[in-house]
């Protein structure tokens, strides 16, 4: 049997016809950049989100040096962030000038360990970035504590944790500002590159806006020096189509991660993602850990299973980062992650028969590999 890591195509042909038609309409009224489609998603986008705004920019990147940019951000200013997460969170903060100050994750989520926020404020920090990582929320309420503490914003990393909740709320809304992903393989995926911004602080969502459209409040009056960072029209047509479809799509998801956790919490060398008991993730990706993961890995997809890894190297331990001077052993828990983490196929089509095939082959692997 072969069990793809993502299949897109199954999402897609029930929605062929929808998105077309979308895509028609834009077509037909040369509607290209903005207008009703880019207008729906952002309405949506707060609904789900639990706030006064969202506003739909080109990628998720971009989305979170949006955010950082309105926030004043710049150079000289240090952000706090986990070391595990995807390079982008970083880099939005490198794009805005300033220096990501990499910390630690706890192990179990592998989420940001509030703990660590406070030992790397300096006078120069300005925020914390927490990241909803893997589909999981990280423990907002902790981190807002530290913030408040030392006078910092908080910002959500969203992009793979959309309508995740924590105590009951929607992940995305919880801090001052949120930024996500619409990348084809995040859980609401673009037929092409989104992003976008949530916010409810008018002022700060009025700042993204400008900043996405050339620094203009006014058509050809220009503020301040901003981007092209709009999202194309079609692909907020076709977000606009899919968003109904994410509260079935992340049940889904939910039902998958049940059976993986069924049939793999008592599999020896295999250890599960915990959950806290505030948090309902979304299983953005299902992640397990494994002594001797890259053997692992290499029977798994020898025998078909599109097994993955996210990510191999922690953030701080990236060449692109290497003039921080970070050596190996700084960020336990992350540099453990990275090296035992082990993606398995998650997406909502996903069949029973096909987990059972995973666990099955995961458990042959892991006993050839010890
Ligand atoms: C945690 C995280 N942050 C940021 C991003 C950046 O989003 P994009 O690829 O849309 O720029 C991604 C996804 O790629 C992500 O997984």
């Amino acid at each position: 049997m072969n069990v793809p890591f993502l299949d897109l195509k199954a999402q897609h042909a029930p929605l062929r016809a929808d998105i077309l038609a979308a895509w028609g309409d834009i077509l037909d009224n040369a509607g290209f950049v903005g207008g009703k489609y880019v207008a729906s998603l952002e309405s949506g986008l707060a609904t789900a989100s639990g706030t006064a705004h969202a506003c739909a920019v080109s990628n998720g990147t971009e989305a979170l040096a949006l955010a950082l940019r309105a926030l004043g951000v710049g150079s000289g200013d240090e952000v706090i962030l986990p070391g595990n997460t995807f390079i982008a969170t970083a880099e939005a903060v490198s794009l805005c000038g300033a220096t990501p100050v990499f910390v630690d994750c706890l192990a179990g989520t592998w989420n940001l360990d509030p703990a660590a926020i406070g030992p790397a404020v300096t006078a120069r920090t300005k925020g914390v970035i927490g990241v909803h990582l893997y589909g999981q929320p990280f423990d907002v309420d902790a981190c807002q504590t530290v913030c408040d503490r030392h006078g910092l914003w908080l910002m959500e990393d969203n992009a793979q944790g959309i309508l995740a909740t924590y105590k009951g709320k929607p992940t995305g809304g919880l801090a001052r500002v949120a930024a996500t992903s619409f990348y084809p393989g995040k859980n609401l995926g673009a037929c092409g590159e989104g992003g976008a911004v949530m916010t409810s602080d008018t002022a700060l969502d009025a700042a993204v806006r400008r900043l996405r459209e050339h620094g203009q409040a006014a058509k050809y009056y220009h503020d301040v020096v901003g981007t092209n960072a709009r999202l194309a029209s079609i692909q907020a047509a076709a977000l606009h189509v899919k968003l109904p479809h994410l509260p079935s799509w992340t049940e889904a998801r939910r039902r998958n991660a049940r059976q993986y956790l069924e049939r793999l919490s008592d599999v020896p060398g295999v250890r599960v993602p915990e959950v806290a008991a505030w948090a309902d993730p979304v299983w953005h990706l299902f992640v397990v850990h494994v002594a001797n993961r890259d053997a692992v890995l290499a029977s798994l997809q020898a025998a078909g299973v599109g097994a993955a890894l996210h990510y191999p190297v922690p953030c701080h331990l990236q060449k692109a980062y290497a003039h921080l001077g970070h050596a190996r052993g700084r960020l336990p828990h992350a540099e453990y992650n990275a090296s035992h983490c082990l993606s398995l196929p998650m997406f909502p089509e996903l069949t029973e028969a096909q987990i059972d095939y995973v666990c099955q082959q995961l458990r042959l692997a892991v006993l050839g590999a010890a």
